[in-house]
């Protein structure tokens, strides 16, 4: 009985933790998948980051409209860095090798990503618990945020310091204050989305 009530406690403080952290958990709306798929315009070799993807809605959305990768893909993770992975995948309308990985620090919200990733197949993908604030965004072409205005304005340094030329940050809802967008992307009803390039 008392593991039960130490998991839960697990679970809301780790979810109290990064709502804190960054925002408490939102969804973005699934109508909206597509929009932020078109403006993220990933192109074969290309990585898509999402931080703070709870539980990894959008990147398992990205990661089947951008292709299934046939043969198993090692993971891009290796510690200190997120690497290119250029394995092989099969060759399609629709495939590339684009790879999508997730961040969330929410425990609870992690696993259910995980467990999700598992039973989509997808191979293309990684879930991985931990902060925004510490991944190494020096190899990133795309990176998708749904935070809260004042975390945007905590992590533009670290996007500032990190992002290669010509990578793209995409915000849903809200902008970040002081970057200049290359698209705002308005739909009556559906929350702006902000597209920024280094
Ligand atoms: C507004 S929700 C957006 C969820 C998801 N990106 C989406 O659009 O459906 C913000 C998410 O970021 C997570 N989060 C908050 N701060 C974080 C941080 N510093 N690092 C990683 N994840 C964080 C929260 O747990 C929550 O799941």
């Amino acid at each position: 009985m008392w593991i039960l009530f130490l998991v839960g406690f697990i679970f809301l403080a780790s979810l109290a933790y990064a709502s804190n952290a960054g925002a408490p958990w939102v969804p973005t709306w699934k109508k909206d998948f597509e929009r932020i798929n078109k403006l993220a315009n990933l192109q074969p070799g290309e990585t898509f980051i999402e931080l703070g993807c709870g539980n990894g809605r959008v990147c398992r959305a990205v990661a089947k409209a951008v292709g299934k990768a046939s043969p198993p893909m090692p993971s891009p993770l290796l510690r200190g860095g997120i690497t290119r992975v250029t394995s092989p995948l099969t060759k399609g309308e629709h495939e590339g090798d684009v790879f999508v990985i997730g961040v969330e620090l929410s425990l609870l919200q992690y696993l259910i990503a995980q467990l999700q990733v598992k039973l989509s197949g997808l191979k293309n993908i990684q879930m991985k618990l931990g902060n925004a604030f510490h991944q190494d965004l020096s190899k990133v072409d795309v990176v998708y945020m749904f935070f809260m205005p004042e975390t945007y304005k905590k992590i533009r340094g670290k996007l500032d310091k990190e992002l290669k030329p010509g990578a793209r940050v995409i915000t849903y809802v809200w902008p970040i204050e002081g970057w200049v967008p290359v698209t705002i992307d308005e739909l009556e009803g559906q929350p702006k989305i902000y597209v920024y390039q280094r």
